[in-house]
């Protein structure tokens, strides 16, 4: 396979990697902080982004390259606040769409348009990604922080779907 694009692969697994891990250390603080419902949400988050990990994993094994297993390192598990965590969850996915319209750039000039293909589908699940966050991020404003606020938030939160 194209050496560049294997490159740029095994750095998104390295990615999904990092952000599964990242997401399991967001869902101990919630659960740590009483907001359960989003504990569970970051949970489910950790093990949609191992998912991926996977996928490209594989993608790379079958195509002859050489898949390879990311050394995960450097997580944060201080959080400053609730809010705090569905901001860097925003931060998180858009950096990763960024990452992921690179690897479209650089399939189309290295002529590898299996690769190109293959990534459609990460692009299209990153729209659901970045929706859920912002939307997420809108109840901080719309239902406030103030009194029983966070408690409403952590419970309105796990509604938020994207009707695609
Ligand atoms: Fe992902
Ligand atoms: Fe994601």
């Amino acid at each position: 396979m194209n050496e560049e694009v294997e490159k740029a692969l095994n750095n998104q697994i390295k990615t999904e990697s990092h952000a599964s891990s990242t997401y399991l250390a967001m869902s101990t603080w919630c659960g740590e902080h009483g907001y359960d419902f989003s504990a569970g949400f970051f949970a489910k988050q950790a093990e949609e982004e191992r998912a991926h990990m996977l996928k490209l994993f594989k993608y790379v094994n079958d195509r002859g390259g050489r898949a390879i297993s990311p050394e995960i390192t450097n997580i944060t598990t201080d959080f400053n606040s609730f809010r705090d965590l569905f901001e860097r969850t925003l931060e998180m996915e858009i950096h990763v769409t960024q990452l992921f319209n690179d690897m479209a750039e650089k399939c189309i000039r290295q002529k590898d348009f299996v690769t190109f293909q293959f990534i459609q589908w990460f692009l299209e699940e990153q729209i659901q990604e970045e929706y859920v966050a912002r939307r997420i991020l809108e109840l901080f404003d719309l239902i406030g922080e103030e009194g029983t606020g966070r408690w409403e938030i952590d419970k309105e939160m796990q509604k938020v779907k994207y009707e695609g």
